[in-house]
């Protein structure tokens, strides 16, 4: 199962310490050896200055209460940088702490910034001794001191650039303390900033895009409107395209995202042209199984793929999220998913079938046919189908009047594949030698 595993391809677009919260889930999941994913740890809070969480790793790693000198120095030192950094934030932490020099503050940052100066001696050294305190915090594990410190950074910065890293490493910092609703509204503050029309390059703004979408999965899979706003970013166009260009695996996380909410289903056929764009580039078997169903109407493929489905969403780290109930562990989001994927194989099959035997549908759908009649019962209450259920007969007969999803999908196939071809022979036209894409 691990071939399914995206987290070497997402990690190098995260904060080293949110890979941490991915490791301890795949930990659980024993899906590596234990000893891999330990040292992988170790690895990853060396770069950091959690020294001791470091230090009890390696001893439980080589169940040894020896730990290697570097990691002895390595201590001192960061405990030394820390206390150095402290005493040069020290002017400006005592300021923000005091509660009635704070009354002092205006929402006007030159005024502050000039007010600090000549009343406090609290000048641009001590607010880039702020900066660095904070990350350096950041570094240490302190996140809730680190959130604070760089939002107070924020409104004194006047360097665009120093307040775009302060906004990113207050938004890790959210994350990791999964403040979910705080997180989201600094993911939308980030996003306005790097959407904006003078921010850096067009490289810089899809690098910067790209790692948005990456850090919107620890929000999107857990804040209560997720399931929305992963579709109302990833689908604008501009999202939509690094995607394409440069963040194929994503599409995992959209078409999960598309297949459990319904309110979002019109965004199916969008998602369906994307997959089928992309299947040379990307596939595992949640967007194998749109496309076994969509694209090539192949039943019994969507079935198998269904059941490698389950198995993915298990062992990734933004869907497999567990939950307690009383006496039981449940994935609640595999259960949507199952729920859900079920209904449009049911969908799909019955408007290309005008009548359908509920003991076949049954068994495609590997239920009894008691069960299979309650869900469809169900189902068709509920989805809003135009059929009727004969149950002498045992079949499902669908009204002829509504749309034919199976015809428009295959009229949107043949646009595709003709634009497809327009592509390639502009691009064949372009190619030799031609000067506009130098
Ligand atoms: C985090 O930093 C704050 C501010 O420096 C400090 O008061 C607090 O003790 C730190 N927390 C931890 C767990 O180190
Ligand atoms: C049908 O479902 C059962 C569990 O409900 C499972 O054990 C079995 O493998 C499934 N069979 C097929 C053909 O999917």
């Amino acid at each position: 199962m691990s071939e399914y595993d995206l987290t070497s391809k997402i990690a190098p677009h995260l904060d080293r310490h949110l890979v941490f919260p991915l490791l301890e889930f795949l930990q659980e999941r024993h899906l590596y050896a234990d000893e891999e994913i330990l040292k992988a740890k170790i690895e990853l809070l060396n770069e950091t200055n959690m020294v001791d969480y470091a230090m009890d790793m390696h001893k439980n790693l080589y169940r040894s209460d020896d730990v290697p000198q570097e990691m002895i120095d390595r201590r001192v030192e960061v405990v030394a940088r820390l206390k150095s950094l402290e005493e040069s934030a020290a002017p400006l932490v005592s300021f923000l702490q005091n509660p009635a020099l704070l009354q002092e503050l205006r929402p006007d940052k030159q005024y502050n910034l000039q007010m600090l100066n000549d009343r406090f001696q609290i000048g641009p050294d001590q607010i880039e001794a702020l900066y660095q305190y904070a990350k350096f915090q950041f570094e240490c594990g302190n996140y809730s001191a680190a959130a604070d410190f760089l939002y107070q950074y924020r409104a004194l910065c006047t360097n665009s650039d120093r307040s775009l890293s302060a906004l990113w490493g207050k938004l890790a910092a959210e994350i990791l303390m999964q403040s979910w609703e705080i997180a989201l509204e600094e993911l939308n503050r980030l996003k306005e900033i790097i959407d904006s029309k003078n921010f850096a390059s067009p490289l810089n703004q899809l690098q910067n895009r790209i790692w948005l979408m990456h850090w919107s999965l620890f929000i999107f899979f857990n804040h209560e409107n997720g399931r929305n706003g992963i579709i109302d970013l990833f689908f604008q166009d501009r999202y939509l395209n690094a995607i394409q260009t440069n963040a194929h695996h994503l599409l995992r996380y959209v078409a999960t995202a598309v297949i459990v909410n319904k309110r979002k289903r019109h965004m199916l056929k969008e998602l369906i042209k994307v997959i089928q764009q992309e299947q040379y580039t990307y596939k595992d078997p949640i967007t194998e199984f749109l496309e076994c169903l969509y694209i090539n109407y192949d039943f019994e493929g969507a079935q198998q793929k269904l059941r490698e489905c389950e198995d993915v969403i298990l062992n990734d780290p933004f869907l497999g999220k567990q939950v307690q109930e009383a006496n039981f562990v449940t994935v609640p989001l595999r259960d949507e998913f199952l729920e859900n994927a079920r209904l449009f194989i049911f969908e799909t099959y019955c408007r290309i079938h005008q009548c359908i035997d509920i003991r076949m549908l049954a068994e495609k759908l590997n239920m009894s046919d008691d069960e299979a009649e309650r869900w469809i019962v169900n189902l068709v209450r509920n989805a809003k189908l135009d059929a009727k259920i004969d149950s002498k007969s045992g079949t499902v007969v669908m009204s002829t009047n509504h749309v034919n999803v199976y015809e428009q999908i295959i009229e949107n196939t043949k646009q595709l594949s003709m634009r497809t071809y327009m592509l390639a022979k502009n691009v064949l036209e372009a190619a030799p030698g031609a000067p506009a894409t130098r």
